[in-house]
């Protein structure tokens, strides 16, 4: 994918962030409106789509399966709905890119189909760990092969009979309770997956709202396979994990004042709201109000003097991919910000503890990495060369650091922004943001 040219972006010190923003769709949502939409009955339209790579890449794959799919189109898609067994055999591999929700849920959904699939991604998915989804689907009878090691490319043998499990997950994963999840779809009779922490719920909801029926008792999420899914309409909200590098932004640089729009405030997404607050934040949230079964509100952030805290470990899996972006905020903030309990950044798009770590050192913070989080002091932020590893939100979060440094900053291998964020660039760079 785009990731092979090193797009650089070059960030000008100082300045403020104003203005009225809606970022783009949710990314989350988009995967999962495509593949719901495709195994619906019926027509199910979708607006506020994310039309970014990681997203699009799960669009490509089920019309490669054989799916009619119109859009994107300004957000727009419409997905023609082939029925839970109507998914034909790809010509060739499906490839996912970059993005592991892709792949994890599509393992889920695709275990149980009569067609062989083989799923491969770039140089970063290739790297992750998929033994969480291949586990739990090889007790639930499914047949798969990955590369030594664990990782893609994910070959799944067609043909296989799933049985329902009930399923303990090891980790708080939001991908890994989806994957079981909807294999549990083909699966017969019934299976759970009680989650050590509550993660993003999007999977359970929308199910329900394309009319199946999801229990949820305490920590536990339970279906009965053999059921099927009534095409809908669908209006992703903006998502949160994009609005937080503005949140950020508006939080650290004076004169600050934002307000994000129509944004996706699930409760299992919001803990970095709830993060920034404890750091002092000043943070309203207004109009709250639901759509299609999720919640969504606006948000304005105005600058304030953070200062540092002990993160609450309740509150990590609430907010698992913003911590790059609160990474930032905790250099700027006053004192010491201690995060523990979040060993599962280091195996996201990249090893989010360390490249964070490295880049703020370079920036003369004091970063300490620990096995399962880092230790972070306040203090003044000099000019650097960075790298994001090809991780689009590493890249978003130097950018933002910038509204606090003393001169430039440049940032390497910036293209995969376009999987989570396109347009990122306009939309900070209209708000104040000082980026080429
Ligand atoms: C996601 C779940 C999270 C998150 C990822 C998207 C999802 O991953 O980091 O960006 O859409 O289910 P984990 O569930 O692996 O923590």
């Amino acid at each position: 994918m785009s990731s092979e040219a090193n797009v650089r972006f070059s960030v000008q010190p100082g300045g403020s962030l104003n203005g009225t923003i809606r970022v783009p769709g949710d990314k989350s949502i988009s995967h999962r409106s495509i593949m719901l939409g495709s195994l619906a009955e019926g027509v199910t339209h979708v607006s506020g789509f994310l039309e970014g790579d990681d997203a699009l890449a799960t669009l490509k794959a089920f019309r490669a399966m054989g799916v009619k799919i119109e859009g994107p189109d300004n957000g727009k898609v419409v997905i023609h709905g082939v029925g839970m067994h109507g998914l034909k055999a790809p010509a060739g591999a499906l490839d996912l890119g970059n993005s592991g929700t892709s792949i994890r849920l599509m393992a889920g959904l695709l275990a149980g189909q009569g067609f062989d699939v083989e799923m491969v991604g770039d140089a970063s998915l290739s790297k992750r760990p998929m033994r969480r989804v291949t586990e739990p689907l090889a007790m639930m009878g499914a047949n798969i092969d990955s590369a030594e090691g664990g990782t893609p490319p994910l070959l799944l043998h067609g043909g296989s009979t799933l049985n329902g499990i009930d399923y303990v997950l090891p980790m708080a994963s939001a991908q890994v309770k989806s994957c079981v999840l909807l294999a549990g779809l083909y699966g017969q009779g019934q299976t759970s997956v009680t989650e050590p922490a509550p993660t993003r719920d999007h999977t359970e909801r929308m199910l329900q709202g394309f009319g199946y029926a999801v229990e949820r008792e305490g920590s536990t999420a339970r279906l009965w396979g053999g059921g099927s899914l009534k095409a809908t309409d669908i209006d992703v909200p903006a998502d949160i994990s994009s609005a937080a590098f503005f949140m950020v932004g508006a939080a650290i640089a004076k004169n600050s004042d934002v307000t994000l729009e129509h944004v996706g405030v699930n409760p299992t997404r919001t803990g970095v709201i709830d993060i920034l607050r404890l750091m002092g934040a000043d943070i309203e949230v207004s109009n709250q109000h639901e759509v299609g079964g999720e919640p969504v509100a606006d948000i304005r952030i105005r600058s304030s003097q953070l200062k540092g805290i002990r993160i609450p470990e309740a509150l990590v899996p609430l907010a698992i991919d913003e911590f790059p972006a609160l990474f930032v905020a905790a250099a700027c903030a006053e004192g010491e910000t201690v995060l523990t309990g979040a060993e599962e950044l280091r195996v996201k798009e990249s090893d989010r503890i360390q490249v964070m770590a490295d880049g703020l050192i370079k920036m003369g913070v004091k970063a300490e990495p620990t096995p399962d989080g880092i230790v972070i002091q306040g203090s003044k932020m000099h000019g650097a060369e960075v790298y994001s590893h090809g991780d689009h939100r590493i890249a978003m979060s130097f950018a933002m650091a910038a509204l606090r440094a003393e001169s430039e900053i440049v940032i390497n291998d910036c293209a995969n922004v376009n999987t989570s964020f396109p347009g990122f660039v306009e939309l900070a760079g209209n708000a104040g943001l000082r980026i080429s």
